[in-house]
């Protein structure tokens, strides 16, 4: 497999959290969690995605976009694709990003309850995986078409890939706020042992942003 794993924008609290308690539709991050990405919001590449225009350049926006480049297809888990929880009840539920999401590949998200895809507007598919972390990656990196995979999150999900030694980059913002509980991103994980070394660190006025990268 020659395609890279790679994350992108995922931001944690100083304290280490990537999202806060109680994940609800009200609190797709969590309670205080939207505080998270900030960072994020005002720059040009996150309003271009939601069609907005403007949006601040320099740090932030740097690291927003590359998020975006060469990126053939997406692996989300379950709890960020949406709040509903257990058996799907019904088909409703589309994700939090409306008819058109900002993804434009194919994302794979992974659950132990199967679900037929959704074909959704601007390129988007979304597909159910229930087969595990391996398979999930096997059909993202073929869909892909030879371009690099993004893993979104959430927490548990990149955490799992990590365990794996399977995430070749991972690109963490980390925001100027206390979230006090929720989803640890790297509690118990020893990314050291794993192979992964810090190879880039940047301060601007919103964030520190900070590149893991495995080392073969
Ligand atoms: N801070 C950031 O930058 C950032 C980025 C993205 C998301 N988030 C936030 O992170 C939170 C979600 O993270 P999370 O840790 O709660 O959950 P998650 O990783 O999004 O999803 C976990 C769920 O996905 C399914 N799943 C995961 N691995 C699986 C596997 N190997 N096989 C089968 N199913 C599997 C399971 O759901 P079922 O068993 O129910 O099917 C599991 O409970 C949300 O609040 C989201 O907004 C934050």
């Amino acid at each position: 497999m020659t395609s890279k794993l790679r994350v992108h924008c995922f931001t944690i609290s100083i304290d280490g959290f990537g999202a806060g308690p109680k994940q609800d539709v009200d609190n797709p991050l969590g309670v205080g969690g939207v505080a998270l990405h900030e960072w994020a919001f005002t720059t040009r590449t996150f309003r271009q995605m939601f069609g907005g225009d403007g949006g601040t350049t320099g740090i932030d926006d740097d690291f927003a976009a590359r998020g975006f480049n060469n990126i053939g297809a997406w692996i989300l888990g379950r709890n960020m694709f949406g709040p509903v929880r257990g058996p799907w009840p019904n088909d409703s539920w589309k994700g939090w990003w409306g008819d058109n999401p900002p993804y434009h590949t194919p994302v794979f998200v992974l659950t132990n309850y199967p679900r037929a895809s959704i074909t959704m507007g601007g390129g988007t598919t979304f597909h159910f995986v229930t087969e595990g972390i391996h398979a999930a990656l096997h059909r993202a990196s073929d869909a892909g078409d030879g371009k690099d995979v993004r893993l979104g999150g959430g927490v548990a999900t990149i955490r799992q890939y990590l365990h794996a030694g399977l995430v070749d980059e991972m690109h963490i913002a980390i925001s100027p706020i206390l979230l006090g509980s929720g989803e640890h991103l790297l509690a118990g994980i020893d990314a050291l042992m794993l192979g992964y070394h810090c190879t880039e660190h940047v301060t601007s006025p919103n964030a520190t942003h900070i590149v893991l990268t495995k080392h073969k």
